[in-house]
């Protein structure tokens, strides 16, 4: 379900803006009926009329980034700085499914699609996002243990689904840790690592469910499969 006003701007006839106006002239239709309210949600086969003729639908679209260090993953920033959408070729409105930072790497999803980001984004869909993370210093077994028995962030407890520790590098004073979580909060890795004591030097995302990174280099993309997609779809709930 997305608003009215996104989708018909979405279509090209106009602005978001503009196509507010629109509906609440009262030139807009969904499936025959006008709407003048502003905030009406509308689904995939709705029929929506603008002008007494039907919208052109923008097709979905999916794809899997490498994200580079040093972009932002939003559609727009108001600093200038590069954005994941700057990263691929599309006249089509996608945008970036969840986050990662602007210093970590890994695999990101873009869409048009807002169910599919959706199924992706909500907690009970339970979908892997795997992390590799460098720390600044040697990882000991009590602090793992304390990751795994789950830490407070935002006054709630999160527990990764699985850690492990995958190389500790006492000359160069560093590990390197490979940790699964569900959820997807601000910072939460490196604050989960914060939070028993050690810094987060350096993070990739190398797996959100089925999707990896294989071999796409940094800041190249592929399109997903149809299977894939309906893959996502088949864990709608
Ligand atoms: N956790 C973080 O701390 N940063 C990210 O970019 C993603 C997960």
């Amino acid at each position: 379900m997305e608003r009215l006003q996104k989708v018909i701007a979405a279509s090209g006839i106009a602005s978001r803006r503009k196509a507010e106006q629109m509906i609440l002239e009262g030139l807009v239709k969904v499936n025959g009926t006008v709407v003048t309210e502003l905030g009406t949600k509308v689904k995939d086969n709705d029929e929506i009329m603008v002008n007494g003729k039907p919208i052109a639908k923008e097709t979905k679209e999916y794809y899997l980034l490498n994200k580079p260090r040093g972009v932002v993953t939003t559609t727009s920033d108001d600093k200038n700085r590069r954005t994941v959408v700057d990263l691929i070729q599309t006249s089509a409105r996608i945008y970036p499914v969840g986050r990662l930072d602007y210093d970590t790497t890994g695999v990101i999803l873009l869409t048009n699609d807002g169910d599919f980001a959706n199924i992706i984004m909500h907690p009970k869909s339970n979908i892997d996002k795997v992390y590799v993370a460098k720390l600044n210093g040697i990882i000991k077994g009590e602090q793992i243990n304390k990751l795994k028995d789950g830490v407070e962030l935002d006054g709630q407890k999160v527990k990764p689904s699985r850690v492990k520790l995958k190389k500790a590098d006492p000359e160069k004073n560093s590990s390197i840790v490979e940790i699964t979580i569900h959820e997807g909060k601000n910072h939460q890795v490196k604050r989960m690592f914060e939070s028993v004591g050690i810094l987060v030097d350096k993070l990739k995302r190398i797996r959100v469910g089925i999707f990896e990174l294989n071999d796409l280099g940094s800041g190249e993309y592929r399109k997903l499969t149809p299977k894939e997609v309906s893959i996502i779809y088949s864990l709608k709930k």
